[in-house]
């Protein structure tokens, strides 16, 4: 996977794509392609690119034994702002306030195979047979410093990482401005950059703004990925369609403050850039030290959005997701939050589990509110034991009557965070983020505990061990609900760190937290939460194969949440739950099936008031639950599809496939019903093998005609069809299941 020609020429391929790396005339490492696959090089080939091009479009000349090179309008790995090249630069290193201007040459490199998983971390990983990479050592001989990038490509995946480290080998300190984790070079191919933005409660809908000279960027400073901008980005050719086009995708594996941003120049060049956020960040390394940057991604289709989703999925679901929950059933739960709030005891949370288990479902989460004297949102948080007046025999009684119904437990946490009324914040007052200053920002009633203080985060973990070990807990909801103001870490300064390292510190702090927990707990599932979608990243997911992906469970709004964030992340990846009807978020009321259809792709809960429902309600619950049973594997990790183009405002159409056993579920939505339907209406499903014969819900149909003209859309309400239609009023779903006939000539 990795050919190497005269030590100047490095080509990563697959047969999916190729990456190309060369030595630029600095023995700075340059940039030639990524893109379709090469298949390997034949010799021509190699010395074709091989050959440098010295003459450049840049005015100000780079160094003086070859006047006419220029790094102005040069694709590189690694740019820096303040040589010939005017753009903004990927790396900036300081002594004291004056820049260095750091110039790395390449000295040596080595091949491995095979990407260890280690839980300190959170990084792709991969089999010995599965990727290789290759780490480029650079050396900057004047300023003492040294570079190692290490890329890497896997085996069928059109996703190439990026790992990078700085080391001072010098004697001075120096600081780090800035170091983004990946650069992606490339010639403009009408493209526009498409993110995933909103805020909390409409997370991650999809945006698209085309490129023009200059920069555009998205990001967050908030202390979390957060929920306003997510740090999956993708450059997409503006006429790419579903299934056509060149688009590349770019993550980071991380959880805090990022920048992700293209710049265009005036040669139409592109420079795609993701890393820490250089806002509130340096970063000093003392002589020996070493500064790792979080892991990027860059993945290339040449198969439209539909292509970008199911590489991004295909690349998490492997090689991000802790290999024990690859392919491995999640449980359907059932969550109390917006079935009682903080209005509960013993007793009305086992009617409502044994409520839940006579529905099908499997797991009771017991949400916000079982600990300290937490009756509301202002107290307790930091206090992980359990409210006496709620379980008055304690929480381990409460678990065994749980596992007695043979329910799995899950329970709440919010362990980054303490409440001012809260004995951990009387004992330690210190252990909050807060200024010197006096003042200080509460959000929801609440503090930032300092996650840059190891004794806290030891601290968190003891008391969060108890009730894991006291429940035997089979499932966590990790929640953080307020973004961190007023940086400041008492610790850092007592260690004389300086404050700009913290955002860092924290986000490490909080990696530490799961990694003990995980070490101590294998098997725990962990479900990231933050507010619903406030910390949607590979960070979380490398740690919690699922997250809360928002707290608006609206089924109309999820269709568009929902749609987002299956261009980045795998169905796997969040859970659905069916909520009450009108909705708690806003207002809105939906029909039950319409609600259940949405919520059955990916994993699934229930979160409301199993006692306000009606018998048909609750037959209704009981048979989806029995057939999402039997399509579970199918809903959770099947293959993703979007049958109509992303901007019809009114209308999707999600289907998951499984190639091995030829089998489809498609579900159609229409969100307003339409005056004067027509009844001639199709989907046409490009996926599908034309050799086949499918019976689609019992009646067999041609993949030929399935693929070219398409599924009727449901039959739907006009004014003649009373009774008879398929799908009427608004919030219309209908679901197609699809299952090729073995055997049919
Ligand atoms: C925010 C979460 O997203 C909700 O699901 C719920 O857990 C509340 N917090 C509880 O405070």
């Amino acid at each position: 996977m990795i050919e190497i020609k005269n030590e100047q020429l490095f080509h990563l391929y697959n047969e999916k794509i190729s990456y190309i790396i060369n030595v630029l005339p600095n023995q700075q490492l340059g940039h030639v392609y990524f893109g379709p696959s090469l298949g390997t090089l034949a010799p021509f080939d190699q010395a074709y690119l091989e050959k440098k091009e010295n003459k450049s479009a840049g005015t100000v000349k780079f160094f003086e034994a070859d006047n006419l090179f220029t790094l102005a309008d040069r694709f590189q790995e690694l740019p820096t702002y303040g040589t010939s090249d005017f753009r903004e630069g990927a790396v900036s290193v300081f002594e004291e306030e004056t820049p260095l201007y750091v110039d790395f040459k390449l000295v040596a490199f080595h091949c491995f195979e095979g990407k260890e998983r280690k839980l300190a971390q959170p990084a792709s990983f991969a089999a010995a047979d599965e990727s290789q990479s290759i780490v480029f050592e650079l050396v900057d001989q004047e300023r003492q410093l040294e570079l190692a990038i290490t890329y890497t490509i896997f085996k069928g995946s059109g996703t190439i990482t990026r790992q990078q480290t700085l080391t001072n080998t010098g004697s001075k300190p120096r600081t780090i401005q800035r170091f983004l984790s990946g650069v992606l070079e490339l010639k403009n191919r009408n493209f526009e950059l498409l993110h995933l933005s909103g805020a909390w409660l409409k997370e991650r809908h999809i945006k698209t703004v085309p490129l023009t000279q200059g920069t555009i960027s998205v990001g967050s400073l908030k202390g979390a990925s957060g929920h306003q901008h997510n740090p999956f980005v993708a450059l997409k050719e503006q006429q790419a369609t579903n299934d056509t086009g060149h688009v590349y995708g770019a993550n980071l594996i991380y959880s805090g403050n990022f920048l992700a941003q293209a710049e265009m120049d005036e040669w139409d060049n592109v420079r795609l850039m993701l890393g820490i956020h250089p806002e509130h960040f340096s970063w000093q390394l003392s002589q020996g030290e070493t500064f790792e940057a979080p892991e990027c991604l860059f993945t290339f289709t040449a198969a439209g959005l539909n292509g970008l989703s199911q590489e991004s999925a295909q690349f998490i679901e492997k090689h991000v997701i802790a290999p024990y929950w690859q392919k491995r059933q999640r449980p359907i739960v059932f969550n109390n939050w917006e079935a009682t709030y903080f209005d509960f005891n013993e007793e009305k949370l086992l009617t409502l589990a044994q409520e839940s288990k006579a529905l099908g479902m499997e797991c009771f989460v017991l949400d916000d509110g079982w600990f300290g004297k937490r009756n509301d949102d202002r107290s307790s948080l930091g206090d992980w034991v359990a409210d006496p007046v709620k379980f008055p025999k304690g929480i381990g009684s409460f678990a065994e009557k749980i596992h007695a119904m043979q329910l799995q437990l899950g329970i709440w946490f919010e362990p980054e965070m303490v409440s001012p009324d809260s004995q951990l914040y009387q004992e330690h007052p210190e252990w909050v983020v807060k200024h010197p200053y006096e003042r200080i920002s509460v959000g929801r009633g609440q503090y930032v505990l300092d996650f840059a203080n190891p004794a806290v985060v030891e601290a968190i973990f003891e008391a969060m061990q108890k009730v894991i070990l006291e429940t035997k807990l089979d499932y966590i909801k990790w929640d953080m609900n307020r973004n961190i103001t007023e940086a400041y870490s008492p610790y850092l300064a007592e260690q004389g760190i300086s404050q700009t390292e913290f955002y860092h510190r924290y986000i490490l702090g909080l990696y530490r937290l799961y990694e003990k927990i995980l070490a101590a707990f294998p098997t725990l599932l962990i479900e990231g939460c933050a507010g619903g979608g406030g910390r949607y990243d590979l960070g979380i997911l490398f740690y919690s194969p699922q997250i809360w992906p928002s707290d608006d469970s609206d089924a109309v709004e999820r269709l568009a949440i929902q749609s987002g964030t299956l261009l980045g992340y795998p169905l796997s990846s969040f859970s659905n739950h069916v909520s009450a009807a009108p909705n708690h978020q806003v207002g809105r009321a939906t029909s039950l099936d319409f609600r259940q259809t949405v919520a059955m792709f990916g994993p699934l809960g229930y979160e409301l008031d199993l006692f306000h429902l009606s018998e048909a309600e609750k037959q209704a619950i009981k048979s989806q639950i029995v057939f999402y049973k039997k399509q579970r594997q199918l809903l959770t990790f099947g293959t993703f599809y979007q049958l109509q183009q992303l901007d019809h405002g009114n209308e999707k159409t999600w289907a998951v496939y499984d190639p091995q056993n030829e089998e489809a579920l498609i579900a159609f939505f229409r969100v307003l019903a339409q005056a004067n339907p027509t009844a001639e209406d199709f989907l046409p499903v490009a996926f599908l093998d034309g050799q086949q014969v499918y019976q689609v819900n019992g009646e067999p149909v041609s993949g030929q005609l399935l693929r070219q003209l398409g599924l009727r859309k449901p039959y739907q309400f006009n004014a003649v069809n009373h009774g008879t239609a398929q799908v009427t009023g608004d919030f219309q779903s209908f679901v197609y299941q699809l299952q090729a006939k073995k055997g049919v000539e």
